[in-house]
């Protein structure tokens, strides 16, 4: 006789746990670590999961449930530990923009101070473009590195951009593709753990947030944005991860620059000590925050983009990883440049029409698994606050198949304004915030 068999018990029930969040009260630690884990081990089914997501988004989370919330789902994976080392490592995450090519000077520029600088991107999805994207533009260039590599650049180069591992926070992997379909991307506390649990699990000493708001930005609203800064800088924090958040302006495309190719270009010529003013003024600001966080406030930063140190930085990190940073990036085979039709003065240009529009031309992706166009996007002429005279150039579309300015310019049907007075002058960086 076969002895029979006693399937494992689960300790909790998704249905109690759910119901406590419906009617607005806090999940206990123990509940919560096992509704993470047991989502990840797929005896939580999807809708389960859906409804506890849509019962947060309604009814919030304590900081102690957030808190919980992320732990656990650093706990589905790998954490990583830059500990010998033997550098500081610090660390940036954007909450993403249009034209927010930052990471690529920045990234560098720190390390030019001796700092080690983790970068782990992404691709692209939607409006906003991806990091990784944009420096598979140049020729050669390699995204994927082992976690040996990736020390050995931080160790030999200071800096490393590279593709995020799988196996970080598997579990917000799963949950963010279901928050996707189900309306709860906007959860504040959803948004905070899932972007914390990739940065605290890839081991970093500290981190700077540019947490956007504004027409372009995940979070229109800056309440909302101060709001997802707080709880991701009180996270933090409370992981012993050094963490300061700067909340900036992404009502109007970062720089001049919107697409991949095109946006490499920018970025290097804000090593070299050019560039346009509001790029160079978030990257300065970001890179100041990161090397305070490291121990050097007094870094002068500014310097080291017009004396060529950042710049070695840049080109040491494109090659240590293939690149061939001297070689010619993609050109589009098609353009097409609007003209203002009137004389005036620039007083708007919408950050996400201009995404939609540089997506549509190829720049972005609709799925996943779809390619980017590298050479694809739009290059400003102009920026607001810019007197214009008629026919002078306002943009140019940039795309390898003509067919595709027409739905382009629908997207920016009424998203940039010529008038007569110059608009009010918004501060880039509207707030920082500290733990
Ligand atoms: N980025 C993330 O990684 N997670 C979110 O929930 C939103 C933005």
């Amino acid at each position: 006789m076969s002895s029979p068999t006693t399937p494992d018990v689960e300790p909790f029930d998704a249905v109690d746990v759910i119901r406590t969040k419906r009617d607005g009260g806090a999940v206990a630690e123990d509940a919560l670590r096992w509704m993470v884990d047991a989502y990840t081990r797929e005896y939580v089914a999807d809708s389960q999961m859906a409804a506890f997501a849509m019962a947060v988004l309604l009814n919030g989370m304590t900081r102690d449930e957030i808190r919980v919330m992320t732990d656990a789902m650093i706990a589905s994976g790998e954490r990583m530990s830059f500990a010998g080392l033997g550098k500081t490592t610090v660390d940036k995450h954007s909450t993403g923009g249009v034209g927010d090519k930052i990471t690529l000077p920045l990234a560098p520029l720190v390390a030019a101070f001796g700092v080690a600088v983790p970068q782990l991107s992404g691709r692209g999805l939607g409006h906003t473009g991806g990091t990784l994207d944009k420096l598979e533009s140049i020729p050669g260039w390699r995204a994927a590195l082992s976690n040996d590599e990736m020390f050995a650049q931080l160790r030999d180069v200071g800096a490393v951009i590279c593709a995020a591992g799988s196996g970080l926070a598997p579990a917000d992997k799963r949950l963010y593709a279901l928050r996707d379909v189900t309306g709860t991307v906007e959860a504040i506390p959803l948004i905070a753990s899932s972007i914390m649990s990739k940065k605290i699990a890839e081991g970093t000493d500290s981190l700077v947030l540019d947490v956007k708001f504004g027409s372009g930005a995940f979070m229109r609203d800056v309440d909302r944005a101060r709001e997802l800064a707080r709880t991701m800088v009180a996270l933090g924090t409370d992981s012993g991860v050094a963490t300061t958040a700067l909340l900036t302006d992404m009502n109007t495309p970062l720089g001049l620059a919107i697409g991949n190719a095109n946006e490499v270009r920018e970025s290097v010529e804000v090593l070299a000590g050019g560039g346009p003013a509001d790029v160079v003024e978030l990257t300065v600001a970001l890179a100041r925050e990161m090397l305070a966080l490291a121990g050097q406030p007094d870094a002068d930063v500014e310097a080291a983009l017009t004396d060529g140190r950042a710049m070695d930085a840049w080109r040491r990190m494109i090659r240590a990883q293939d690149g061939d940073p001297d070689a010619p990036l993609p050109a589009p085979r098609e353009t097409h440049t609007v003209v203002a039709d009137r004389e005036g003065v620039v007083t708007a240009l919408e950050a996400l029409p201009f995404g939609v529009a540089a997506w549509r031309l190829g720049a972005g992706r609709a799925r996943a698994q779809d390619p980017v166009i590298h050479a694809a996007g739009i290059d400003l002429h102009v920026k607001p606050g810019d007197r214009v005279a008629p026919g002078q150039p306002v943009f140019t579309l940039l795309a390898d198949d003509e067919h595709r300015f027409a739905r382009a310019l629908d997207a920016l049907d009424g998203a940039w304004t010529i008038g007569d007075e110059a608009p009010a002058r918004s501060p880039l960086v509207r707030e920082r915030i500290t733990a």
